[in-house]
């Protein structure tokens, strides 16, 4: 198996390339107009490749599908594209007519050009497995517990609270496998980013909190589901998200929590959890 890499997930693939896999070779460039040129420079001919790219950007998304054809160009035998972070996976419904349906175009088109999709904690998934969205399979991985590991070594009764309906069923079942106390909140959310709590006695005075979710983009979502929580008097609230989409920075994040970390679906300085045991794991079945 020959494992190739998107621009913005290097450090993940060289881990992933030291759980004995070979490592492939691209070269790159960009074109005065801003497009992108890539070719693949290692053999694939009748070879099983893997392409690690998470997107997390319009140039990412490219770059995974410009990779994805040029390996089956190339004559690989089997392709398998691990999209840690999918992108646009949040628009998976469409609210007003006319509206695009950007999961499944983004699904639409990687599926196309490659055997199986691999990603972590997929939006329009709520469980781990091999589901299928749009009659698309993807197999969906969940990190959310060696998120919860992680906080679990750090945290003496930890008290896990989910910040909405996207995260619960993950939360769930990882405050499940931590042995720990569970609750949740009820969000709405009033623009993209801007959100509403509803009231709620939580059983959190003088304990420590785990917030558990997906994705952090704007911050948003944690920032008011501190501000509810830290009402309550705990002790301390932690976070642990995915993907961390960090949109607008973590400024604001980081003084309304007092311990934020993500994995490194997306490389960040707060990812001290990494995703790519579970990968060669998945590689290796
Ligand atoms: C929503 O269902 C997700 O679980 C996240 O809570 C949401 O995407 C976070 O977005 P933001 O950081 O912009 O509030």
């Amino acid at each position: 198996m020959i494992v190739f890499s998107g621009q913005n997930s290097k450090e993940l693939a060289a881990k992933i390339v030291r759980g004995g896999f070979a490592e492939g070779k691209v070269e790159r460039k960009t074109f005065p107009d801003g497009e992108l040129y890539l070719r693949v420079a290692t053999n694939v001919k009748g070879k099983e490749c893997v392409v690690v790219a998470s997107t997390t950007s319009n140039d990412d998304l490219v770059e995974l599908l410009l990779l994805l054809d040029a390996l089956n160009d190339q004559g690989a035998e089997r392709i398998i594209a691990v999209v840690p972070y999918l992108a646009y996976a949040r628009q998976d419904k469409a609210f007003l007519e006319g509206e695009a349906l950007s999961a499944k175009t983004v699904v639409k088109l990687v599926s196309g050009l490659c055997d199986e999709i691999l990603t972590f904690n997929c939006h329009f998934l709520d469980k781990e497995g091999k589901e299928k969205y749009q009659s698309v399979e993807v197999n969906n991985l969940d990190a959310f517990p060696i998120l919860a590991k992680h906080f679990q070594e750090e945290l003496k009764d930890p008290i896990l609270i989910a910040p909405d309906k996207g995260s619960l069923e993950y939360a769930k079942t990882a405050a499940e496998r931590m042995g720990c106390d569970f609750d949740n909140l009820s969000k709405t959310r009033v623009s993209s980013e801007e959100v509403e709590y509803e009231q709620k006695d939580l059983d959190v005075n003088g304990r420590d909190v785990l917030i558990l979710d997906d994705i952090i983009s704007t911050g948003g979502t944690i920032i008011r589901a501190s501000e509810f929580i830290r009402k309550q008097s705990p002790s301390s609230i932690n976070v642990g998200c995915v993907h961390g989409v960090f949109a607008r920075g973590t400024e604001g994040l980081k003084k309304a929590v007092d311990s934020l970390v993500c994995t490194d679906t997306i490389q960040r300085p707060e990812s001290k959890v990494s995703v790519s045991d579970q990968i060669i794991e998945e590689l290796k079945k």
